[in-house]
Parts: structure tokens; sequence; C-alpha cells
């Protein structure tokens, strides 16, 4: 039997809101999210829960009845931002004291005396495992006015049996396993989000499903560290497996990897199927072997470099990125130099940089800090030059080859041209109708739309965007393309 079989056969239920609207509640909630993309995840089950209790978001400040702001701690930049929006809330709130603020996530999970007392505007705050309370706790602010508060940490929620409220689009986030145990020295995450624990693999299956029938071409599994994803007898692969056979028509990708837990298993079931994306963001952190120590990475350069090889061996054209944190505590010139010499060598698609943050409660925050602010400017510069050019050289080289790419929205620049994606994740503008030979509108074929799949002939690159021209269809024949 396959392992798809066995797990549709699995007799286990799940229960699913259907958007319920309870018609005596016809209030406005208005929630702005900030930080990881688990967060975005997160505000759509926050959505979810509230629909079922008759809440309808809004995108408009003015005039709504709640205001939600879903928070992140990962960096004091990021607090910082959050800190600054209350401030504006503030005004709101003095205009209309009637309107219900509540602060949502990770900051909720971290600050939240601070946030009570020091914040007078704040009448809620909820941990990211108390989402189902937020009905609960909104009515009572409204009915007697006492803030509320609600940010115990969970071992067992992951909201399996929510049904999240998206926005439409060809993408979709879907939440595989909440929290992480992996304890990085500087990571707040394990404090903010608690314990690691994974959903049911016929509840993530049947909510993928569903996406697909509601016309998502694109899901990402999401984690904190989906390598360690466990559910009963089955792992990550597993997973992946399970939803990329049982939905051949949609790109599966995931994120985010922990080098440690990426297993040989897991890069074999990526090469075996064609709709599992070739792309791996995998976070390095530093090219020192001491600093990996200091920050508890459990992982060596030699040892992730090692993963790398193989995934190249098994899918030579698999795209990478990485996150980089310059200046931990201690590091050197040398160790700076390290992590500049792996950027060079792994030649990653892209990255992500950042400072180190120092964060209270976590063992980093002890170690010493003494690198001046200079030092740290460049330092980070030199990190982010070097890899524009890398992602420039990389892109460039695309420049005259046919890439497959998922047309996901319309430009933020101009609504002649969309926004498409390859199966490494490269952002591709293309124009918004098929051009022939002599440089006009192909008339034969009809316009490209939001969720089809196009070969595209790149003809312009920069270091973060491909450009070029749509070449045909890739789409099952029944998808009349041609005109009219
Ligand atoms: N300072 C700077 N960057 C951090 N990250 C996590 N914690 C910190 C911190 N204290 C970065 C890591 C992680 C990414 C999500 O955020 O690179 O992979
Ligand atoms: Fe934070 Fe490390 Fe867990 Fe990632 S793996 S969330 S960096 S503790």
């Amino acid at each position: 039997m396959q392992l798809t079989d066995l797990i549709l056969n699995n007799s286990e239920q799940v229960t699913r809101q259907s958007g319920l609207q309870s018609p005596e509640n016809d209030k406005k909630v208005y929630i702005e999210t900030f930080g990881c993309q688990m967060n975005y995840s997160d505000t759509e089950i926050v959505l979810g829960v509230l629909s079922k209790f008759g809440y309808n978001e809004t995108s408009s400040l003015e005039g709504s009845d709640v205001i939600l702001l879903n928070t992140c701690s990962i960096r004091e930049n990021a607090e910082r931002k959050i800190y600054k929006r209350l401030d504006d809330l503030k005004f709101i709130k003095r205009k209309n004291p009637n309107v219900v603020i509540g602060i949502l996530g990770c900051m909720a999970e971290r600050l939240r005396k601070d946030l009570l007392e020091e914040r007078k505007c704040v009448d809620l705050i909820v941990g990211p495992d108390e989402y189902r309370r937020v009905p609960e706790l909104i009515d009572n602010v409204l009915e007697t006015g006492e803030k509320g508060i609600a940010v115990k940490l969970s071992r067992v929620e992951t909201y399996d049996d929510i049904a999240p409220l998206r926005r439409e689009g060809v993408t979709a986030w879907l939440s595989i396993m909440r929290g992480c145990d992996k304890f990085c020295t500087f990571c707040v995450v394990p404090f903010t989000r608690g314990r690691e624990r994974s959903r049911s693999l016929n509840g993530i299956l049947d909510e993928a499903k569903r996406l697909s029938d509601e016309g998502v071409k694109d899901i990402w599994l999401l984690g904190q560290n989906v390598n360690s994803y466990k559910f009963e007898e089955h792992d990550f692969p597993d997973l992946l497996r399970t939803v990329a056979s049982a939905l051949p028509e949609v790109r599966i990708r995931y994120t985010t990897s922990h080098p440690y837990d990426l297993s040989q298993k897991l890069l074999e079931t990526m090469a075996e199927y064609d709709n599992i994306c070739k792309y791996i963001h995998l976070p390095i952190q530093s090219g020192s072997d001491r600093i990996l120590q200091l920050m508890n990475r459990l992982y060596t350069v030699e040892q992730y470099m090692k993963v790398m090889k193989t995934a190249r061996e098994l899918m030579p054209d698999v795209g990478f990125s990485t996150d980089i944190i310059s200046c931990f505590p201690g590091e050197t010139e040398d160790d700076h130099k390290m992590t500049l010499d792996v950027i060079s060598e792994v030649q990653y698609d892209g990255a992500f940089t950042f400072l180190y943050s120092p964060r209270e409660n976590t063992k980093a925050y002890s170690m010493s800090f003494d690198i001046p602010d200079e030092i740290k400017k460049r330092r980070l510069d030199e990190i982010i030059t070097l890899q524009r050019e890398i992602s420039y050289d990389i892109n460039r080289k695309m420049v005259g080859k046919t890439k497959r790419v998922l047309v996901e929205s319309l430009s933020k620049k101009s609504d002649d041209f969309y926004m498409g994606r390859t199966d490494c994740n490269k952002s591709v503008i293309l124009p918004a109708q098929f051009i022939n030979d002599e440089g006009n509108q192909d008339t034969n074929l009809r316009a490209p739309a939001i969720g089809d799949m196009i070969d595209v002939l790149i003809t312009k690159a920069n270091s973060a965007t491909l450009f070029g021209n749509p070449v045909h269809f890739h789409l099952p024949i029944s998808n009349s393309l041609l005109n009219g």
C-alpha cells in the first residue's frame, strides 16, 4: 500500500470551519502583520477563528471595531517598529475609546507586563498559542472594559481544526508545525512560540487539497524547522511525498530548514517529484565553526557543505538561499572572513543578512558584546555587497534560457506586466501578453493570466529580478489557450 492510501484511509476526523457568520455580529476587525511567514499564516488562523463569530475583516483602520497587531520579537528593530505603530494607534483610541486594540504574537508573549502597564491604549494581549480565545477576550473587553491577557504556551496546540481565512491568490502558506526546540543561543523563538509540535498529516493533506480545489497552485509548507516535523510514524519527507503525490499539478515548497535535521531522505524525495520545487532555504548563520558552536547551531561548516553537495548532486538546478547573522558576540575579523568565504563557495541565489540583535533571556544575551558600530556596519556591507554580486552573476547567466514561471500577481510597478516565480523562487517580470517574432502582440494566444504556468525566455536580469517574454503556456491542453 502506498503511503498516500494509508493516509487517506486513516479514520481521523478533522472538523473544518466554514466561515460561519453569526448574524448578530457585524463587527469589523483590522489586522496588521509584522515579521515572518509564520506570523502571516497565524493571522489567517486568527481571522479563521474570528470569522466563526461573525467578524469581518476590513482593510481600513478608520471605522474598525477591533484593531489587532500580530507582532514579531526576533530583533530589536522589529519591536521598535511595533512600538511606533502603537503610538499611532493611541490617537485612534483617543478619538474612538470604544475601539478594541490587541497585541498578538511574539511580543505579546515576551512583553506582556510592559505592554499592559505602559501602553494604556492596549486592551488585549494574546500569545501565539491562545488565538482560539481572541473572540471571548474581545467580548469581555466590550462588556466589562477589563483588559484581557492570554499568553500561556501550549505543548499541543496546532490549530489543526481551524480553517484559516486566506486572501485570494494562487500561492498559500500552510502551517505544518509550531514552536522550536533548537534553542540557538541568539534566538527568542523557543521562548515566544514554545515547544515544537506537529499537525496531523491528514489535517495538512486535507487543507492542501482544499487549497488546490480553490485554485491555489503553489503551497508553502511552513514551520520554524520543518525538518523536525513528526506526526505518529511520519517524518517531513513522508509528509512532502504525500502532499506532492496527491496534488501533482500544484507546486510544493517548504521553509524553514535547519541544516542539522535535513536528511538524505528529504533530498531524495525532493529529487523524485517534479512538483516539489528545487529550492532550499538553509540558514547557515556564520561561516566560522567557532561562532556556530557559540550559537549552538549543532553543525560545522563542513557538515553544512556536505548537505549542499548532496543536494546539488541529486538536483543539479537546485536554488539555495540562506540567513546570516553578522557580528555575533565575539566575532573576529577572521570569523567574518570565513563567512565571506562560505558565501563565495556556496554561491547562494540569495541571502537574508542581519546584524546580531541581543535578545533578553537568550544565552547569547549574557555574552560580551564589544564590536564597535563602524565595524558592524562595514562587515554587514561586505556581506551584502558580495551576495549582491553573486546573485547578479547567477541571474545574468539565466539570460537566454527558458524558465517555467507561475504567474502570481500583477507587477507592483505596472498593470501591463505580471510578476511570477520560477521553481527556484526567482521573481520574473513578464508582459501581460504574448509577443510574436515581429515584437507585436501575438493574437493566436490568449493573454497570460494569474495562475498560468508559462515558459518564459529570460531577456534581462538584475541581482533581485529576472525579466522575460512568455514563450508558451505550460498547461493541460483542455485549458483553452487559443484566443477567444
Ligand atoms: N539577531 C539577529 N538575527 C536573528 N535571527 C534570529 N535571531 C536573531 C537575532 N537575535 C535571524 C536568523 C534566523 C532569522 C529568521 O532571523 O538568521 O534564521
Ligand atoms: Fe530560532 Fe534556531 Fe529555532 Fe530557527 S532553529 S527558530 S533560529 S531557535
